[in-house]
C-alpha cells in the first residue's frame, strides 16, 4: 500500500519536474531563472546535473498544477510545498519567484527544497527552505552528497562549504567531492554520512564572522566523531564559489592543498590575532585550542595533538595535560 511518506516523495519528484520544466522551457523561467544562472556563470550541463529549477511569480502556480494532478490540500500542506489560509482556497506556493535548488538524500530522492531570491534585499530573507516534513530533516542532510559521493570515495577526503553555489561551483570547475551543511551548523548525524565514505574533511567556509564561527564549531563536532580536520578559511569576501569562478581547477586544488591548515595552527592563528602581548588572553587562546583537543576520543591522537600545542606555546606538556583534564571533566 502507498503510505504518506511515498506520496510525500512522489509530490516531490512532480515539483522537481515541474520547477525545472518552468526554468527551461517557460518564458517567464528562461528569462528570469536561466538568464539569473547565466549571470552566475553556470553552464547548461551543471544547471542539468544538479536539477536546478524556477518557480514562478504567481500565487499558487505550483498549487494549482498539482491539485489538478490530483494531490489533495492535506498533502500539499504536509510537503511544505503549499499553505492554504482561510480566506483563500485556491492556495499560496511557498517558493514564488525564486531559483530552485533541489536537495537530494545520499540515494538521489528530492526530499525538499532550497530557493533563492533574485535580486539581494534587506528586507526578504535570501534563501528559503523547505520546512522540516516527514521526509525532510534537515539536521540529517548534507546538500550535493548525493552528487559527490563517488569522488568521496575515490579522493578519500571531503571538502565541507557553506552553500549551495559554493558545491555547485566547484563541481563545474572540476571539483567533486565537496557537500554543504547549508547554513545549519553540522550535526553528528550529516558527520556520520560523510564517515561512510571518508574520515577526512577540509572544512572550507566564508572568512566572514559567520564563517569563523561555524568552523570553531564545526571542529568540535568533527573531532568527537574521530574525523581528520583540516580548515581553510577564504580571503574576506570571498566563498567557495567565488573563488573556484576566478581560478582554473589546478589553481583551486593547489590552493586549498597547500593552506588548510590542521585544526591547532587554525584556531591559533584565529585566536592570537588580536591578542598582542597580553598573557591573559594569550592563556585563554590556549585553553580554548586545548578545549578542541579534548573532544578528540582516540587518546594517541590526543597526546599528539597536545605535543604539537606544547611545542607551538612552548609550553610543558605536563601543563597541558592537567588543563586537558580540566576540560575533559567539563565537557563531559
Ligand atoms: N542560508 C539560508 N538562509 C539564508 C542565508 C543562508 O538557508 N537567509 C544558507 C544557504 O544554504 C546558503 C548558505 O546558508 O547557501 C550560506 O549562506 P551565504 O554564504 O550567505 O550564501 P551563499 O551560498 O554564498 O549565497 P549566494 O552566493 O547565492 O549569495
Ligand atoms: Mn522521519
Ligand atoms: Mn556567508
Ligand atoms: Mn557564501
Ligand atoms: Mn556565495
Amino acid at each position: 500500500a502507498q503510505t504518506e511518506k511515498d506520496i510525500l516523495y512522489k509530490i516531490h519528484e512532480v515539483a522537481n519536474t515541474y520547477f525545472q520544466e518552468i526554468l527551461w522551457d517557460d518564458h517567464e523561467g528562461r528569462s528570469i531563472g536561466l538568464s539569473y544562472f547565466k549571470e552566475r556563470e553556470l553552464k547548461d550541463d551543471i544547471i542539468k546535473k544538479f536539477q536546478l529549477g524556477y518557480s514562478p511569480e504567481k500565487k499558487n502556480a505550483f498549487t494549482a498544477y498539482a491539485l489538478e494532478k490530483g494531490y489533495t490540500k492535506e498533502i500539499l500542506e504536509k510537503s511544505g510545498l503549499s499553505i492554504f489560509p482561510e480566506n483563500t482556497p485556491a492556495g499560496v506556493d511557498r517558493f514564488r519567484e525564486r531559483v530552485i535548488f533541489p536537495i537530494h538524500s545520499f540515494s538521489g530522492r528530492v526530499l525538499g527544497f532550497g530557493a533563492r531570491i533574485l535580486k539581494n534585499n534587506v528586507k526578504t530573507a535570501k534563501y528559503l527552505n523547505s520546512p522540516e516534513t516527514e521526509i525532510y530533516h534537515k539536521s540529517n542532510v548534507l546538500y550535493g552528497l548525493n552528487q559527490s559521493k563517488q569522488a568521496i570515495s575515490r579522493k578519500n577526503g571531503c571538502l565541507l562549504v557553506e552553500g549551495y553555489m559554493d558545491v555547485i561551483s566547484l563541481h563545474m570547475s572540476g571539483i567533486e567531492n565537496v557537500v554543504a551543511s547549508s547554513g545549519t551548523s553540522l550535526t553528528t548525524e550529516q558527520i556520520k554520512l560523510i564517515k561512510r565514505l571518508t574520515e577526512n574533511v577540509t572544512i572550507l567556509f566564508d572568512g566572514d564572522n559567520a564563517g569563523i564561527k561555524a568552523s570553531f564549531r564545526s571542529i568540535d563536532m568533527l573531532l568527537t566523531e574521530g574525523m581528520n580536520i583540516r580548515v581553510l578559511l577564504f580571503p574576506d569576501g570571498d566563498d567557495p564559489d567565488s573563488f573556484a569562478r576566478k581560478h582554473p581547477q589546478e589553481y583551486v586544488e593547489k590552493y586549498i592543498e597547500n593552506e588548510a591548515m590542521d585544526f591547532i595552527d587554525f584556531k591559533a592563528e584565529i585566536l592570537l590575532r588580536d591578542v598582542g602581548n597580553d598573557p591573559i588572553k594569550k592563556a585563554e587562546a590556549i585553553r580554548d585550542i586545548v578545549k578542541s583537543v579534548s573532544f578528540v576520543q582516540n587518546a594517541l591522537k590526543r597526546e599528539v595533538y597536545l605535543k604539537e600545542v606544547s611545542s607551538k606555546f612552548g609550553l610543558s606538556e605536563q601543563s597541558l595535560f592537567n588543563e586537558l583534564d580540566v576540560q575533559k571533566q567539563l565537557t563531559q
